[in-house]
């Protein structure tokens, strides 16, 4: 289905070869509705190349545009701007084929490829924490966008249950562990023994060499060692998917480091035969000597001491996800401080795949506690995300406590849990990703503002209306759109279609929530203007119609942000 943005923008192309003109510009939703619904610079652009007045170019390009069936005549601001209005007529009709529509509006992309996303990946003998948030979230809405456009999505897992920690863990499992604190709670009794054994191995060279030697043996295959890194793998992933519950966060894959291992001297031996990579002082490393940026900064892929790393890893890893993934594009959803770790291994993927993957580095900006800086427990340590996610279902449940008491226990339980959950979630996409953002359970719970709350209410709201009707949504063909409030909300819910693909562009999740903030806002302002049970036909049932379809766009957005809707609150 054509949203009105294809549409127009096709018309201004064929109404720029009309003039003789080549094609310039953009056509986008006009950026303050005084001025029409949406807009072009293809005249300024096209003035500004061809040293002509902008305004001039502006009023040919009006003469050649063919736009009547769908706008009053464009009008031509400032210094030579074309703005678009469409007919109440055209709305009207648009919006009432959306209420037939199964994915309102929103088309399935006519390229889909096969696209590999790595999000969450925390690392194992630590708790999930704070700071997996904004990749878990983030990395979750966009598998959902993606599929719902029509690619193929694989979400990959990729945890961090290989690597140096194991000696200490190892270390402190044969010499420190404490069997019941481990019954208990055995997360935080290996990540108990791992600190301690950090703290050890700090002062005591000692200490240092043996878990060195554990590391060793590990990687050996030591079939003790190997049993004890089996159980701590086992531990943590308890933990993570009582998390991924909690959020309804799930993977198709989770192979995470160690599911490489026996891959990693192929692939140093491959990089090394194809002269990607050579011998330097011992070790096995890629230079990038004319890449400027990269030219002092070349990737170990093998220690001089025969051992591999995290590189070595994420090179074999990009091979599985190309070669037997069959994937089109991986996308990479890691924070900022890895920004450099990922264009070395997409060089190196780059060079030995010749470049046609596509391979992108989704990176994020960090959360700060109240005090603007990187959020912390009171003892300074990591804020664990089980914990916060349940204080956020905790502290929901006395919102509903006050709005809704009447509502029964199951009841509350199931919406305070999709309040609290939905507002930590929605509190990180409403932000463009790269800024910090200040963690506050006051904002993000609030009923008013830019919130899940907010949001969820208005759709309990719309739901509540026709709960009091006793009816469901009316099967029209036709809306009548009297008021200019109704012809806002209308034409803010024909954008969604637009809206969800430009998603993808640049990763930005936060142009999915803002849009449906707005269009709740444009739904209250409707609701205040516009009786909708007490009016008269054709309004009423135009009107119930209106409010059907501002609940589902409200209650598929926020789904594909992962956020759910309760029917009461
Ligand atoms: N486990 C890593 C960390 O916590 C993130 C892994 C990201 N994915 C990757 N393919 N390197 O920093």
């Amino acid at each position: 289905m054509e949203t009105f943005q294809s549409l127009l923008a096709k018309k201004l192309s064929d109404g720029l070869a009309a003039a003789g003109l080549p094609d310039a510009g953009e056509l986008t939703p006009a950026t303050d509705a005084r001025f029409g619904d949406y807009q072009t610079n293809a005249a300024l652009v096209l003035g500004k190349q061809r040293g002509e007045n902008s305004r001039d170019v502006a009023k040919k390009i009006v003469e050649h545009l063919g736009v009547d069936d769908l706008c009053e005549p464009p009008a031509i601001a400032g210094p030579g701007f074309i703005n678009f209005t469409l007919r109440p007529g055209v709305v009207a009709e648009k919006t009432a084929s959306l209420l037939a529509n199964e994915r309102l509006g929103i088309a399935k992309t006519e390229s889909p490829r096969r696209i590999v996303i790595d999000f969450g990946s925390p690392n194992v003998a630590k708790p999930m924490h704070v700071g997996h948030i904004r990749s878990t979230v983030l990395g979750d809405a966009l598998a959902r966008i993606a599929k719902f456009l029509g690619h193929d999505v694989i979400r990959d897992n990729h945890i961090g249950d290989w690597g140096t920690q194991f000696g200490m863990v190892i270390y402190g499992w044969k010499n420190l562990l404490d069997q019941s604190a481990l019954q208990q709670n055995p997360l935080a009794e290996i990540v108990r023994i791992y600190k301690e054994t950090n703290a050890l191995a700090i002062s005591d060279a000692q200490v240092r060499e043996s878990c060195r030697q554990e590391l060793v043996k590990l990687q050996a295959g030591d079939k003790e060692n190997i049993d004890i890194w089996n159980e701590c793998v086992a531990f943590s992933m308890q933990d993570f998917e009582h998390v991924y519950e909690l959020l309804d966060i799930h993977y198709d894959i989770q192979c995470g480091e160690s599911f490489y291992n026996d891959r990693l001297p192929g692939v140093v031996e491959r990089l090394l035969k194809s002269g990607i990579a050579e011998i330097s002082e011992g070790a096995v490393v890629v230079f990038f000597r004319d890449i400027p940026e990269l030219a002092d900064k070349p990737c170990i892929i093998r220690k001089r001491d025969g051992g591999f790393n995290y590189a070595t890893t994420d090179v074999a890893t990009v091979d599985y996800r190309l070669d037997h993934l069959k994937a089109d594009s991986v996308w990479y959803v890691v924070g900022a401080p890895q920004i450099l770790h990922f264009k070395q291994i997409f060089e190196i993927a780059g060079r030995q795949w010749g470049y046609k993957a596509d391979l992108r580095h989704i990176t994020f900006g960090s959360i700060l506690g109240e005090d603007r800086k990187l959020m912390k427990t009171r003892s300074g340590e990591n804020v664990p995300l089980r914990e916060l996610l349940e204080e956020a279902c905790r502290r929901a449940r006395k919102i509903i406590e006050e709005k809704n008491p009447d509502l029964s226990e199951a009841e509350k339980i199931d919406v305070a849990q999709k309040i609290g959950i939905g507002a930590v979630k929605y509190a990180d996409l409403s932000q463009y990703r790269m800024t910090d953002y200040v963690f506050s359970w006051e904002k993000m719970l609030s009923l008013q503002g830019n919130t899940a709350p907010y949001l969820q209410n208005a759709y309990v709201r719309i739901r509540s209306i026709f709960r009091k009707a006793g009816e469901s949504a009316p099967k029209i063909d036709e809306l009548t759109l009297g008021s200019s409030a109704e012809i806002t909300l209308a034409k803010r819910l024909c954008q969604f279609a637009e809206i969800v693909p430009q998603v993808l562009n640049d990763f930005r999740l936060n142009i999915l929530a803002n849009y449906l903030f707005e269009v709740a806002n444009s739904f209250h302002a409707f609701y205040e203007a516009c009786p909708v049970l007490k009016s008269e036909e054709p309004a009423r049932s135009s009107r119930l119609a209106l409010c059907d379809l501002t609940g589902r766009v409200l209650h598929r957005g926020l789904d594909l942000l992962g956020i759910k809707v309760p029917e009461k609150m």
